[in-house]
């Protein structure tokens, strides 16, 4: 697939929404145009910080998100959360190579169950992890900032890292997302996407933005994010 005819689609990252109203900012976000549902579960063991599991992914569909929804898990073990996450309604689930002791199980796992799979790339994990799974991965999440936290800086050395990953993606001929995660504003958007992203994970930007009590406060954003990357097409 060509730059020029591959879709973009943004996924804002609920780390940073106000997790007292979690179903109105996840139906406002929605409605201002976002096209994934970022879902990052962290346990204060792979990574330094305490997050959401599976039965606030189940309470979202409950309250009726129907959108993809992007479980990143930051989990080890992982593959009995796998499990739970396929249970709760997850679209999208994607670990780290490095909490599995079973790689290409946990994959299969994961579509087994009727879902999407994926691997997450830390900065310095290497990406031939995908030597020999790249049939058995729907998305490749590199991550442009070290995981736990929302609101860090994009890590620059990402960009080639991202080159690198398309020319991987392209020649497998595979049908595989190549989603940003970290980092990701307005101002980097176009850039990120010409070095190869398809799927753009944005926390701190999005929910960040406008005033509290708007329920249109995410439009502009949305806005913004679309009108960069139309630059790039
Ligand atoms: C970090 C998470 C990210 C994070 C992104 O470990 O995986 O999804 O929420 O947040 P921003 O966009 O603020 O960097
Ligand atoms: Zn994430």
């Amino acid at each position: 697939m060509t730059d020029a005819t591959r879709d973009f689609l943004i996924a804002p990252s609920i780390l940073s929404a106000d997790f007292a109203r979690l179903g109105e900012e996840v139906d406002n976000v929605l409605a201002s145009g976002a096209d994934i549902v970022h879902f990052d579960v962290m346990d204060n063991h792979y990574v330094p910080n305490l997050t959401i599991g599976p039965m606030v992914c189940e309470a979202l569909r409950k309250h009726g998100v129907t959108a993809p929804i992007d479980a990143h898990l930051m989990v080890k073990p992982v593959d009995r959360l796998i499990g739970d996450f396929i249970d709760a309604g997850a679209t999208y689930i994607t670990f780290h190579p490095e909490a599995s002791d079973h790689i290409d199980r946990s994959l299969q796992l994961i579509r087994d169950g009727g879902c999407k799979s994926g691997l997450v790339f830390n900065p310095a994990t290497p990406l031939s992890f995908l030597d020999h799974v790249m049939d058995k991965v729907d998305m490749v999440l590199l991550m442009s900032v070290n995981p736990g936290f929302g609101g860090q800086s994009f890590l620059p050395g990402t960009l080639n890292k991202l080159r690198a990953a398309r020319q991987r993606i392209d020649a497998s001929g595979y049908d595989i997302r190549l989603e940003i995660d970290g980092g990701v504003k307005v101002d980097n958007i176009a850039e990120i996407a010409r070095a190869g992203a398809d799927t753009f994970v944005a926390g701190s930007a999005v929910f960040g933005a406008g005033s509290e009590a708007d329920p249109h406060r995410y439009d502009s954003v949305m806005r913004a994010f679309r009108e960069q990357l139309a630059g790039v097409r």
